[in-house]
């Protein structure tokens, strides 16, 4: 039996990413948790004829510790989105709260529960969230999780439009590093089944998985940032953890973690200049990440360059939300 639970829930990405869960097999129990609004988005979708129990719950009469009690995975979409202009990381100040004070219930009433984060920045969100964790002492790098999938998905959709693929889920790309700008690394040089990218269209289509995110926030103009295409890229990395928990083998996601807690993190950290948080293909099983993968080192000379810039992004934005904690602690 697995419950799961949504903060966030009656936003952009939590509405249509609760409908999918609520459509997930391996989900016998749905928690909303949202501070307007899950009511009405919970009757809705307790309509739907699947097994997955639903209820809704705001912040009044301890909403978020009935949310939280029991479960087995929490995913996080709650916080402000970017407008057109905005950096991620000019969300901090905003969602930085946010995050600690959910993560804060994660760690009193559902401590071993597989956490998604999804709130911007992530790259430094997922620290906060390791931090507030580690003060309650209940940090297990092995489930936390900065979700990274969006630019996985991004990165197969934009390469088949390159290559003339018809189905972009046939194409599997390593996407590295973290979730900003060019803190994203998709290494298409390890595309699998290879492909062949003309060499004048390869720095473009870098461009456009790092900023694919700048695409829709000026696509829609003022009214948010990807909810539909995140909701499916969140479902996707939910339902690899679900499906590993539940016992399926060989199951490998690219997302952000903790590497000195996770096995074989350590090698990709001696590879990004001793980095304690990095994305990479990571293998889950019934724990969480089994096995960081490290596809660094087969990288090409034009992904080394990528790196070294993603890496020095990711330094300072790791380092704030580090701070943000200890700073309040
Ligand atoms: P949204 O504004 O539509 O929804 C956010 C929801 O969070 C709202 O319903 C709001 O009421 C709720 N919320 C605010 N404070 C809360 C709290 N303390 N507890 C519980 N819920 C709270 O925004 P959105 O478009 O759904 O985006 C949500 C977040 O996801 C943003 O930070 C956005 O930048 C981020 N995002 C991340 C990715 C990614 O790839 N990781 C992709 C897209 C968006
Ligand atoms: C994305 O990549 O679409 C999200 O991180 C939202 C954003 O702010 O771009």
């Amino acid at each position: 039996m697995v419950k799961a639970a949504v903060l966030g829930a009656a936003g952009g990405i939590g509405q249509p990413l609760s409908l999918l869960l609520k459509t997930c097999s391996l989900v016998h129990e749905l928690a909303l948790y949202d501070v307007v609004n899950t009511p009405g988005v919970a009757a809705d979708l307790s309509h739907i004829a699947t097994p997955a129990v639903t209820t809704g719950y705001l912040p009044a009469d301890d909403g978020l510790q009935k949310a939280l009690e029991g479960c087995d995975i929490v995913v996080i979409p709650a916080g402000l989105p970017r407008k057109p202009g905005m950096t991620r990381d000019e969300l901090f100040n905003k969602n930085a709260g946010i995050v600690s004070a959910l993560i804060t219930g994660v760690a009193k009433w559902c401590p071993k529960a597989y956490v998604l984060i999804i709130s911007n920045p992530v790259n430094s969100t997922v620290p906060i969230a390791a931090e507030v964790l580690k003060a309650h002492k209940v940090f297990d790098a092995r489930k936390l999780f900065g979700v990274t999938s969006l630019d996985v998905v991004r990165a197969s959709t934009f390469t088949a439009e390159i290559v003339g693929e018809k189905d972009p889920r046939k194409l599997t790309i390593p996407v590295v590093g973290g979730h900003s700008g060019d803190t994203i690394v998709p290494l298409l040089s390890q595309t699998t089944p290879p492909v062949s990218i003309p060499e004048d269209k390869v720095a473009g289509l870098v461009n456009r998985i790092q900023f694919g995110g700048d695409e829709v926030v000026k696509a829609k103009d003022g009214a948010g940032s990807a909810t539909l295409s995140m909701a499916f890229a969140g479902y996707r990395f939910a339902e690899a953890v679900l499906k590993a928990h539940s016992g399926e083998t060989g199951i490998v996601e690219p997302t952000f973690i903790y590497l000195p807690g996770v096995p074989g993190g350590a090698e990709v950290l001696k590879q990004v200049g001793g980095l304690e948080y990095f994305a990479v293909p990571v293998e889950l099983g019934p724990g969480g990440a089994v096995k960081a993968t490290n596809p660094l080192i087969a990288a090409s000379e034009a992904e080394k360059k990528l790196l070294e810039v993603a890496i020095a992004g990711l330094k300072g934005n790791i380092a704030k939300g580090v701070e943000f904690v200890q700073a309040s602690s």
